[in-house]
């Protein structure tokens, strides 16, 4: 065979991927189960570079040169077992096999395991940038053995986004299935991302009383600031649209119930497991939840809220320059709990993943790209062992200096009633991390009265327990 990547799966994402890869040079095979999706990407794109269509898996596997590099896009789950298991067989030692869906990294790691045993080696692959980013560069995180990326890492350099400095948005993350748990990290801190976003639409809504169309205003405005970011240029373009149907603003005809296909309910799956506090991207995926339970909603419509209070004109603005403030704090927390998750996952797996190139491969393609990555960056590069992102100097400033007004727009939600289950989750998160003393002695103190549970003392070692039904005398255990 003469391809040097094969694309199988050619639903958006494979079909742009394979284009991507045409695009810059490769000789592309690409199949798919139903060939006339095959026929259809070669008629409509064939000028674009030197594709090759296979008709069957074998035609597939011929087309491909050795060691072969076969890339999966199907859906997660059985799906991608399915396709796995038909090509497998058909492949020799040393042979790659990539997927690129949004896989779970437990399953990554089985197939790894598996297909490393056959001599195969499997590469769970994390891809962000949705269709536009498969076709003209995403950010791309790769795990699988080192060796596998020493063949497939040029490739996948070519056709990644570029960060600003050049730099191709794709490194070597680890072993097995680092790649795809730092995707669902990812998406996890996407989450989080697009509700604090969210909120603070909301608040410039109900409490500053700005239209969708001011309020995108007020997003492009801080789009050239520090909040520069990819999200936010979208959110603006999404509040500015209008409807043509009914020439209502877009954001009031759509239904308000969020949706999700799974990696952010997974990232916080995964982070109770590993004892991590991602209270952030918690109250973001419980976010989506409440919207979708359309019966209790209706059912609580009747529930008594807080007289609300417009601000006038003056105050809103200041109430907006305030909520960028919050906006700002609140994101880097939900930062600094992802990137904790995502040390954890390396310890608990050992997969000595590189925090700041993480950040530095997310400045382009994906979707949370944004110039703040550049600080996480530098902030790991100047001290690589840092234990929690919001501690590197040039942050706790930043949040110092926005503290104030944090705390105020998160008051004056409370006050008015708006919900901001992201913004009070991170603010709570900071103000537990800096605190002297936590009321985590008293719950000590209830285990143990109710359970014999046990304590620690702060004046000397040992397990102890209190006789609490009698004297109160204090045992050692
Ligand atoms: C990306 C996105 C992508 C997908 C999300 C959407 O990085 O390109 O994260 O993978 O759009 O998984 O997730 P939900 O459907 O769960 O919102």
């Amino acid at each position: 065979g003469t391809a040097q990547i094969g694309v199988t799966g050619l639903a958006v994402m494979g079909r742009n991927l394979a284009r991507n890869f045409a695009r810059n040079g490769f000789t592309v095979a690409v199949h798919n189960r139903t060939a006339s999706r095959t026929d259809a990407l070669v008629k409509e794109f064939g000028d674009e570079g030197t594709f090759v269509a296979a008709h069957t898996p074998e035609e597939f596997v011929a087309a491909l040169e050795r060691p072969r590099r076969l890339m999966i896009m199907v859906k997660a789950g059985d799906p991608t077992d399915a396709v796995i298991q038909e090509f497998a067989p058909l492949l020799e030692d040393g042979d790659v096999i990539i997927d690129g869906g949004n896989a779970h990294f437990e399953d990554t790691r089985r197939r790894e395991k598996e297909l490393r045993e056959r001599g195969i080696h499997f590469v769970g692959a994390g891809i962000s940038g949705g269709e536009e980013g498969a076709l003209h560069g995403p950010s791309i995180m790769p795990g699988g053995s080192a060796e596998s990326y020493a063949s497939l890492g040029p490739m996948l350099e070519r056709i990644a986004a570029k960060a600003e400095d050049g730099a191709p948005c794709v490194t070597h993350i680890g072993p097995d299935g680092a790649g795809h748990f730092v995707k669902m990290v990812h998406n996890g801190i996407e989450y989080a991302d697009m509700q604090l976003i969210a909120e603070a639409y909301q608040l410039l809504r109900d409490v500053a009383g700005y239209s969708p169309a001011r309020i995108a205003d007020v997003f492009r405005s801080w789009n050239s600031g520090r909040l520069d970011s990819y999200l936010i240029e979208i959110t603006a373009e999404v509040l500015s649209h209008v409807d043509a149907a009914t020439g209502e603003p877009f954001v009031d005809v759509v239904l308000d119930r969020a949706e999700q296909k799974g990696t952010g309910r997974w990232t916080v799956q995964i982070a109770l497991d590993l004892g991590v506090p991602v209270s952030g991207i918690a109250e973001a995926v419980f976010a989506r939840s409440v919207s979708g339970h359309a019966d209790l909603r209706e059912a609580s419509r009747h529930l008594a809220g807080p007289t609300a209070h417009r601000l006038g004109e003056d105050e809103a603005a200041a109430f907006s320059d305030r909520v960028e403030q919050a906006l700002y704090a609140s994101k880097i927390v939900a930062y600094t709990q992802g990137f904790h998750q995502i040390s954890a996952g390396s310890e608990r797996y050992d997969w000595d993943i590189d925090l700041g190139r993480v950040a530095s491969i997310w400045r382009g393609g994906c979707i949370i790209r944004a110039a703040f990555l550049d600080r996480i960056t530098s902030a790991y590069e100047a001290r690589p062992g840092l234990p929690v992102l919001l501690s590197d100097k040039s942050f706790a400033e930043e949040i110092a200096a926005a503290q104030d007004d944090w705390r105020t727009v998160i008051a004056t939600a409370v006050t008015q009633g708006v919900p901001t289950p992201a913004f009070a989750a991170t603010l709570a998160y900071y103000d537990s991390l800096r605190a002297e003393r936590l009321p985590a002695a008293l719950t000590q103190g209830q285990r143990d009265y109710f359970g014999a549970h046990t304590y620690h003392r702060t004046d000397r070692d040992g397990t102890f327990h209190t006789l609490w039904g009698g004297e109160k005398n204090e045992v050692e255990s």
